[in-house]
């Protein structure tokens, strides 16, 4: 992997004009990401960009709102293992993408492994072993679900409207998932998902899940290969490792913008030592 930093001065320009544009899709082909460095940016920039790379705009309801297309980044301070955003949930975004406005004085840096790399080090075991499909099962409450269907189902745009009949219609939408209505109102989840799939952008296979990041908004999921086996805390671990070998890290500064290709390529960060830091996030499907 190399550093894809797609720079505003050797550009000659501090617009983000169509040629970077094309330059920024160069980069998600080669390598599943880029990072654009000193351009003119602002959050209307940030939304456009997102809108110029993606046809639709998705979003996750489990983090704060902040302007049309973006979210604000908000996990705590802790470190954040390695993912493809929203990779438990059936929706996944192809493009996701960072916008620095301040830049932490030390620390805080965005993780980047290519899960291709990461497919390509596994052994001819490992590779048949994630080739398989996975069911990620988990609980959640009635808030995050029926805030998360009111987002995706197109008859409903509030929480209160939606009925178990949407459930049955989502459920029918958007193959792979099924769900389980529990009497306090949580919903018991289960997805098939495959942890090793081709980009959106590109094809190729690459080891791009969630299984290694995050449950900070849900409850810890419960993942089991086809095959039967479960995934281990000691296998995690080890996956946790080899990814870290195939990783690389974004220093930010003040304005920067990150495009990732979520399909291919997972991303995580450091802890984060300076809390001023502001990270928005914006993200679509191609
Ligand atoms: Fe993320």
């Amino acid at each position: 992997m190399h550093y894809n930093v797609i720079r505003a001065e050797e550009t000659g320009a501090t617009d983000i004009t169509q040629e970077v544009i094309a330059q920024t899709r160069a980069c998600l082909e080669a390598d599943g990401w880029a990072l654009l460095r000193g351009f003119k940016s602002d959050m209307n920039g940030f939304s456009e960009l997102t809108a110029q790379l993606c046809t639709t705009i998705t979003f996750d309801p489990a983090r704060e709102y902040s302007e049309k297309n973006t979210q604000k980044v908000d996990a705590g301070l802790g470190p954040v293992g390695l993912h493809i955003e929203n990779g438990n949930t059936p929706i996944c975004p192809d493009i996701v993408a960072f916008y620095c406005t301040r830049a932490a004085f030390e620390g805080s840096q965005t993780t980047i492994c290519d899960g291709r790399a990461v497919f390509e080090k596994f052994d001819a075991g490992q590779k048949a072993r994630w080739s398989q499909k996975m069911k990620v099962k988990r609980n959640l409450p009635e808030e995050l679900w029926k805030r998360y269907l009111a987002n995706e189902h197109p008859a409903i745009s509030h929480p209160d409207e939606v009925t178990e009949e949407h459930i049955i219609q989502f459920k029918a939408a958007i193959p792979g998932q099924d769900f389980t209505l529990r009497d306090d109102g949580s919903i018991d989840y289960e997805l098939t998902v495959s942890p090793v799939r081709p980009s959106s952008l590109t094809n190729g296979q690459a080891f791009a899940n969630a299984i290694l990041g995050p449950s900070h908004n849900y409850e810890k999921p419960e993942y089991m290969l086809e095959d039967g086996s479960t995934v281990s805390p000691v296998e995690i671990e080890a996956l946790r490792e080899l990814a870290e070998s195939c990783t690389v890290e974004i220093n930010w500064q003040d304005g920067d913008i990150a495009v990732i290709d979520n399909t291919r390529v997972m991303h995580g960060r450091r802890a984060i030592k300076d809390a001023d830091r502001q990270l928005f996030i914006g993200m679509g499907r191609v």
